[in-house]
């Protein structure tokens, strides 16, 4: 069991990154340390009003850094202002292997009582086996099992943070393949989704600079990275079992418990999350929009 308790104060001291006061949207905390609710958008307008779009924009924008994962409740958009939004952050990314819901980059989020699996049911970062693997992913849940059905986010600036310098300084410069070959051939079957020729891998930092916060975040997850690169298989299974042991400690994380029409943005460059499928036999489903993202440094 992983514990970073001692008799030395916490190993991890949360520094909290706010700057101003914002003006245009409220922004409630779920702990100090990832996740925080915004209120005062109505996200069906944002997409379609240009003047209050600039202002709340950027206070959005800043709510996502500073928090990681950002949650807006009783939001009632169409599939294309689920797109529109999207599009507000950038270029869309289209999954490489999940089905859609009539668009190539409206991806299905669904399970009932008949499906073999649900999405995101182990810690992952999305698509991290890209080149250019997305910045951020949309979640617009409409339909709620009556209780469960969680999402779970991680803080992997803290979890980079919280290392010990040695560990540090050990993977500083450190690269690790991620592989989708393993992760999607035949996942999304039972949708009737047929496999592609090859799904996309890439080798990226262990640990990477965010491009807007520049801070380091840990950067290997258990959807996608197979091994460190220049070093033996079994040091890196042993170094990515401690990783991925360390990465998941509660202390970086934040639950998010859905109601019917809420959205969750978070940040793939700096978070990692988990869907719980605990509501067998109900039904859950919605859509994800993922916009694109850059090559990690
Ligand atoms: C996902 O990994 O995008 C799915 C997350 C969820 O359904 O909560």
């Amino acid at each position: 069991m992983s514990s970073l308790s001692g008799k030395q104060g916490p190993r991890y001291r949360h520094v909290a990154g706010e700057s101003e006061p914002y003006e245009t949207i409220a922004v409630e905390k779920l702990t100090p340390i990832i996740g925080a609710e915004i209120s005062g958008v109505d996200i069906a307008k944002l997409v379609s009003d240009e003047a209050r779009s600039n202002r709340q924009m950027d206070e959005i924008h800043r709510a996502l850094a500073e928090n990681l994962v950002i949650f807006f409740r009783d939001q009632h958009i169409t599939p294309q202002q689920h797109l529109a939004f999207g599009r507000k952050f950038g270029e869309l990314h289209v999954h490489p292997a999940a089905p859609n819901e009539g668009d190539p980059a409206l991806m299905k989020i669904y399970a009932d009582k008949d499906s073999p699996r649900a999405n995101g049911e182990g810690w992952h970062t999305d698509v991290s086996c890209d080149l250019e693997p997305p910045m951020g992913s949309i979640l617009y849940i409409k339909q709620c099992p009556p209780r469960g059905g969680d999402t779970l986010f991680a803080n992997m600036y803290a979890a980079y943070e919280a290392l010990s310098d040695r560990m540090k300084a050990y993977l500083s410069g450190l690269t690790a393949l991620h592989d989708g070959e393993q992760t999607y051939r035949g996942l999304y079957a039972n949708y009737g989704v047929a496999d592609k020729q090859a799904y996309p891998r890439a080798e990226h930092p262990v640990i990477r600079t965010h491009p807007v916060t520049g801070k380091k975040a840990l950067y290997v997850n258990r959807g996608f990275t197979r091994f460190i690169i220049g070093i033996p298989r079994d040091e890196s299974d042993a170094i990515l079992a401690y990783l991925y042991q360390h990465a998941e400690n509660p202390l970086f994380q934040c639950r998010f418990r859905w109601t019917e029409n809420a959205i969750a943005f978070w940040d793939n460059r700096c978070a990692q999350h988990r869907a719980m499928w605990d509501y067998w036999p109900h039904t859950r489903s919605g859509t994800r929009v993922t916009v694109k993202g850059e090559r990690p440094v």
